[in-house]
């Protein structure tokens, strides 16, 4: 089988990897320094080149597509390949709005019966202060659109309500994607992901697994597109994750079957476990980066299989099956992420680190100069290692860092704690 992945992620190594175990090749467009040896291939294609991807696909006679990020999701890949009679694991870009656009998956679970927080959408800056003016708790601001994962304020006073709504309505921050935003009721609780495998019909969960989006220690600092991540979560075990999908995922397949768009690929439910039950805050339409690391480190069988059972919408459930092993990865980020950073640094270390037992590195923002790996973006490296439990796989993963230099660098020391603590009983 020759594979087609999309992307250039620490989501995409791993996709690259684990699919590279049982395909005869894989294509990585446009992929990074660790994409590139044995059967796994760098393609230089832009993920957003729609046209590129397609002729690439029926040159190399590619048998599956993978889309990695949102973006070429909600730009039609799937619709472009599907057209051409290329299997691409991945909803449509109608199913793709659930993630491209925050009031169509308020639309949807409205009519799938999804419980959600309650929200208003304005496009009128005068209308939504208005609302807020009104708001007992100041609410949570939105934009409607991509944002790169940095349109969503949770103001903490009116005050920062209203700003925020002045910077995605009157100053457009975020362009098109803030020129309608949602003022959404504020829930508390904690939060967790719940991922599952869609074949249009039948949604099959993953196992949980956590992020950690704060750039530092104990959570302070900006947000980032997550620095760690660990699988199973005690958070959400195993024995919940049916009855959230009943909640969460099942009744918006049979919605956007419904409508005639049955989503296949993977669904990716954000939600917080409120005192009155789950709340969905939000949908991704693919794999978390770096969620999808530990958790294809826990896969065992076959990933390309799976994904063309859910392209041919006879997805066996019973079919996954996962190592009852703890995975943990920590990002390795260059100093200044989520802002500004440098790049073209030196990376060392990285053969020394991959090659302890039960750990991988996984490159995100690499590329390859005269032969060694130098950091080519935020977040740089994703080491994850697989362990008996939390505490091993933590230790393993840390271990692994520490063999791995890079000036200019930073990683949380916290990933795993949390769930450390709630295996202790202490919160
Ligand atoms: P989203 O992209 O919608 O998941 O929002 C990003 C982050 O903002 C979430 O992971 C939550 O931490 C927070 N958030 C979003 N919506 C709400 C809400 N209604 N109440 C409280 N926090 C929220
Ligand atoms: N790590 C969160 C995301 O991929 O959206």
């Amino acid at each position: 089988m020759r594979i087609l992945v999309i992307g250039s992620g620490g989501r995409e190594h791993a996709l690259a990897w684990k699919l590279g175990q049982v395909a005869e090749s894989v294509f990585v467009a446009p992929g990074n320094g660790g994409t590139e040896g044995g059967n796994v291939h760098n393609v230089p294609i832009a993920v957003d080149d729609l046209d590129g991807l397609v002729d690439f696909c029926k040159r190399e006679r590619i048998d599956l597509v993978v889309p990695g990020p949102e973006l070429p999701l909600t730009l039609g890949v799937t619709d472009r390949m599907t057209a051409a009679g290329i299997p691409c694991f991945g909803p449509d870009a109608y199913c793709a709005q659930m993630e491209g656009s925050k009031s169509f998956a308020k639309e949807v679970m409205a009519a799938a019966g999804v419980p959600t927080a309650a929200c208003a959408v304005f496009t009128d800056a005068e209308a939504a202060r208005e609302h807020i003016r009104k708001s007992k708790v100041p609410p949570v601001i939105k934009a409607d659109g991509l944002a790169a994962g940095k349109g969503v304020v949770v103001a903490r006073t009116p005050e920062e309500a209203l700003e925020a709504v002045d910077a995605m309505l009157k100053d457009k921050t975020f362009g098109a994607a803030g020129a309608r935003i949602l003022l959404e009721e504020r829930l508390d609780g904690e939060e967790v992901s719940l991922l599952c495998l869609c074949d249009g019909e039948r949604a099959a969960p993953l196992p949980s697994a956590q992020d950690h989006k704060a750039a530092w220690d104990n959570d302070e600092g900006p947000n980032t597109g997550g620095m760690g991540a660990y699988s199973p979560a005690p958070v959400l075990p195993d024995e919940k994750l049916e009855e959230l999908a009943d909640v969460a995922v099942r009744p918006v397949l049979a919605e956007l079957a419904r409508r005639g768009h049955p989503f296949r690929g993977v669904l990716y439910a954000g939600l917080m476990m409120t005192p009155d039950g789950p709340k969905v805050l939000e949908y991704n339409v693919r794999f978390g980066d770096p969620e999808c690391q530990p958790l294809l480190m826990r896969l065992e069988g076959d990933l390309a299989a799976l994904m063309q059972d859910c392209v041919a919408g006879r997805l066996n459930p019973a079919a996954l099956s996962w190592s009852d092993k703890t995975a943990l990865g920590v990002v390795l980020a260059a100093k200044g992420y989520p802002g500004s950073y440098p790049k073209g640094l030196p990376i060392d270390g990285l053969e020394p680190a991959d090659a302890l037992p039960g750990v991988k590195v996984f490159h995100s923002g690499t590329r390859k100069q005269d032969g060694k790996t130098v950091s080519a973006g935020g977040r740089v490296l994703c080491v994850t290692a697989l362990g008996d439990d939390l505490a091993d796989a933590q230790a393993k993963a840390y271990a692994a860092i520490d063999k791995i230099t890079m000036p200019e660098s930073f990683y949380r020391h916290d990933i795993g704690a949390k769930g450390l603590r709630r295996l202790a009983g202490k919160n």
